[in-house]
């Protein structure tokens, strides 16, 4: 076929919104749209955008600005919006008012609309708007992989937890389990297709089937998972640190293809903090969940996010997180500095510090962080490691990159076509992020 019509589309934000991206590239390319890398070339521009800090709802209307001199010179472009931000109503009104070269504002559920929304779009000199909640579970709708071998399996939609400084539950629904049996098919038909590594996606997994009929929790998704043939790896996140069950620990440690990382988002060490936040566990009932993977998942990695200056956090509060984050050391923490988002909990709260406080405290703990995973690291010098290889590094086609079960980056030199292969590497240079070493012997 020849194709008339280029889609240009950009993402912002987690796995889940990158999978969302996924889908909405192949409702497009079933209604005869083909992809373009360059936006100058499209005849529709969509923009994927996320809503959990400001930082990335200002890069939208910077690229929103850019766009318009596109659509100057292009009168036919459509231009999309959608997504976590303009699932929100004031946002989306805002676009609307703010950027009339916006042909349409769709919100997280209104995916399996797009085609109508487009042809409307396309016929309507106003701008169109879908920010309903349809509670979608979105089945069967087509999915477009961006990789040949790596695939995301959404498990649960939406979030309940209401985490105070948390806008997901507001953007993203209530949660809604997918059917057992719908995943393990899914799973079953994306191994047959050659895929063999799947990561199993939810706002928060552990909380997958309590509202189902069948009541399957997590744990016996992940039991069920790890028969698939074909399939050598399954990673999960998030993980919820008040759901997460023995049974499940006990699961991972026993499944073969179940990947030894849990993504365990602590966000604050401090118990006066973690209620504020509505979090809904201690610092203590962290620290003993933590002890407990790691005593029965030996080499265990275990990653995190942590906020920094939540409105009344002291130098006392931040210092509690630096105690916990040395007694935990993590492999890897995400950092954030608190950015107050529309109708959560904690919106109005007082802040009590000033930006350059929150930057001191985000770059001290960033500091011990980095030394804590370079030490961690270091441990696995000389040692060797099975690496998934996901092709050549951005920078040098000679080198390909991979990672290992525990997520950590692995960089070789070795040759394109062992990407989607299993691999031993042994680690020459573990460095802070990144280990770097040579083949050992054939593919596993
Ligand atoms: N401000 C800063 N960080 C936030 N996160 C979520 N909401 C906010 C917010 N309002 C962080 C949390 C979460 C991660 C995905 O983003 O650490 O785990
Ligand atoms: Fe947000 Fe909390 Fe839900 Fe995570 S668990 S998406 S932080 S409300």
């Amino acid at each position: 076929m020849n194709p008339e019509k280029y889609y240009f589309i950009t993402t912002f934000g987690c796995q889940m919104n990158e999978h969302d991206s996924e889908v909405i590239s192949a409702i497009l390319e079933s209604t005869g749209y083909c992809k373009t890398l360059t936006p100058e070339d499209a005849d529709l521009i969509i923009i994927n955008t996320c809503a959990v800090r400001k930082k990335p709802e200002d890069k939208v209307s910077s690229l929103l600005g850019k766009y318009s001199d596109l659509k100057a010179v292009k009168k036919d472009l459509l231009i999309a919006v959608g997504g976590c931000m303009t699932q929100q109503e004031e946002i989306a009104q805002y676009i609307k008012e703010r950027f009339h070269h916006v042909d349409l504002i769709f919100g997280t559920h209104a995916l399996p609309h797009l085609p109508r929304l487009l042809a409307e779009a396309g016929r309507k000199k106003e701008t169109v708007v879908d920010i309903e909640e349809y509670y979608s579970k979105r089945d069967n709708l087509p999915v477009l992989q961006s990789k040949p071998f790596q695939a995301w399996l959404p498990v649960i939609y939406g979030c309940n937890n209401y985490c105070s400084y948390c806008v997901v539950p507001f953007v993203r629904g209530r949660e809604r389990s997918r059917k057992f049996e719908e995943i393990i098919t899914e799973a079953q038909s994306l191994a047959e297709k050659g895929y063999v590594e799947i990561t199993l996606l939810g706002q928060n997994v552990n909380s997958y089937g309590h509202d189902l009929e069948t009541k399957h929790t997590f744990a016996d998704l992940l039991a069920e998972l790890n028969k698939t043939k074909g399939l050598e790896r399954i990673r999960f996140l998030t993980s919820h640190p008040k759901d997460l069950s023995s049974k499940l620990i006990e699961t991972v440690s026993r499944g073969d293809k179940i990947c030894e990382h849990f993504h365990l988002p602590v966000q604050s060490g401090s118990n006066s903090i973690l209620d504020k936040m509505n979090r809904r566990y201690s610092r203590e009932q962290y620290l003993n969940l933590v002890r407990d993977i790691k005593n029965k998942i030996p080499g265990v990695s275990i990653t995190s996010d942590i906020i920094v200056g939540f409105p009344g956090e002291t130098e006392d509060n931040f210092l509690e997180t630096i105690d916990l984050l040395q007694q935990v050391r993590f492999d890897n923490a995400f950092t954030f500095i608190y950015s107050p988002r529309r109708k959560t909990a904690a919106e109005n709260l007082k802040d009590n510090l000033s930006r350059s406080q929150k930057e001191s405290r985000l770059q001290r703990l960033n500091k011990i962080q980095h030394d804590i995973s370079k030490e961690i690291n270091s441990h696995l010098n000389n040692k060797i490691v099975e690496v998934l290889v996901e092709g050549p590094s951005k920078t040098n086609p000679k080198v390909q990159t991979g990672r290992t079960r525990t997520n950590k980056p692995v960089h070789f030199t070795g040759s394109v076509d062992l990407a989607g292969k299993l691999l031993k590497i042994k680690i020459t240079d573990a460095r802070t992020w990144d280990l770097f070493g040579n083949p050992e012997g054939d593919t596993i």
